[in-house]
């Protein structure tokens, strides 16, 4: 028996020698030195032998045992290392490729001019209004009657102003000021509020016009409010949103929906107030419309200009974009070039 268990050692040690990889290592596991293998078939003899001889032959087949062990661990640590060395090799890394990079996405120059706009309204006590109270498809009741526009108003005008072809007088709105009627319908004074949206002018495109832009509306309706009131809100917008040394005039102007009517302007980003091609040689520039809520608007709505008068404004986005970033073409904002876009 003995000289069998030899055999099978030296036949296991032959196999392991020419062993190539971990795989045959785990085959000749199998082959001798699992529960079905060589060596267990042998020492299942072993409860024939005499207990002197299981002794020996015992304990010599445990020696080879542990002895095949050891030589296949050796073996297989061997081979994972070379086998590790080889995959390390093949699927190396080159850490001095530049890696994937997702660019992040950013707010739309446009979008944070409103923000900024928006914020700085807020802290002077203006809430923003409801979408709902501001709706971009309008009808002319909204958008021109109810704010004084007379019926030949060239700004009604089909050149100016987008009508629905299928529906009577519905328009895409020329103007955010419809949102002051909605606003007074459904809200009494103490009424101090903001309404940002998208405006619609059908124009010839160019570096100054788009036949889509955007404006804030503002308004404020209460007793006792005055030009004074408009003056201090809007220098103290302009100061925050221009800085503190940008000179600024009230210039009077005409609005149907107020009465008196005013223009504000700065003093031209470009030439400091010298007179250049972007101011007209004026140097100035004019940003943004407003007065004292017409008396005829006020009745319109149900509210009592004895009791009650208001300023309103309304701003362009774009026109205020352009004016502190020195922007010269309002195309630029939409027509996602992001080599522009990423400026901001
Ligand atoms: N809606 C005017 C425009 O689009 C701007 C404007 C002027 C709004 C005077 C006002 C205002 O609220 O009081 O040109």
């Amino acid at each position: 028996m003995k000289a069998q268990l030899e055999n099978i050692y030296n036949s296991a040690v032959s196999d392991i020698e020419k062993a190539q990889s971990i795989n045959d290592i785990e085959e000749i596991k199998l082959k001798y030195l699992s529960r079905k293998g060589e060596f267990n078939s042998i020492k299942k003899g072993l409860k024939d032998l005499s207990d002197e001889e299981k002794r020996t032959i015992g304990a010599y087949a445990n020696q080879i045992t542990q002895e095949l062990e050891e030589l296949l661990k050796g073996k297989h640590d061997l081979f994972y290392k070379k086998e590790l060395n080889e995959k390390l090799q093949n699927d190396r890394i080159d850490i001095t490729l530049s890696g994937k990079f997702t660019p992040l996405g950013k707010v739309h120059p446009l979008t944070q001019t409103t923000n900024e706009i928006i914020t700085i309204f807020q802290n002077l006590g203006f809430s923003v209004a409801d979408p709902e109270l501001s709706p971009e498809v309008e009808t002319e009741y909204y958008n021109f009657d109810m704010l004084n526009v007379p019926k030949d108003h060239p700004a009604r005008d089909v050149q100016d102003t987008f009508y629905a072809n299928n529906a009577k007088n519905v328009v895409l709105r020329s103007q955010t000021s419809g949102a002051q009627i909605h606003i007074m319908e459904t809200q009494n004074p103490p009424i101090k509020i903001i309404a940002p949206g998208r405006v619609y002018r059908n124009e010839n495109i160019n570096a100054r016009k788009n036949n889509f832009f955007h404006q804030i509306e503002g308004l404020y309706v209460d007793k006792n409010i005055t030009f004074g009131d408009l003056k201090g809100v809007l220098n103290e917008f302009i100061r925050q949103y221009f800085g503190a040394s940008r000179p600024t005039r009230f210039r009077s102007s005409f609005f149907p929906f107020t009465e008196p009517s005013a223009e504000v302007d700065v003093q031209c980003i470009m030439c400091q107030g010298k007179g250049c091609r972007t101011c007209s040689g004026t140097g100035w520039l004019e940003v943004l419309g407003c007065g004292m809520v017409d008396v005829n608007v006020l009745k319109g709505v149900g509210i009592d200009p004895d009791v009650y008068s208001g300023f309103a404004f309304g701003m362009g986005v774009e026109r205020l974009a352009m004016l502190k970033y020195a922007i010269d073409d309002i195309r630029l904002f939409f027509n996602n070039d992001k080599r522009f876009l990423e400026q901001f």
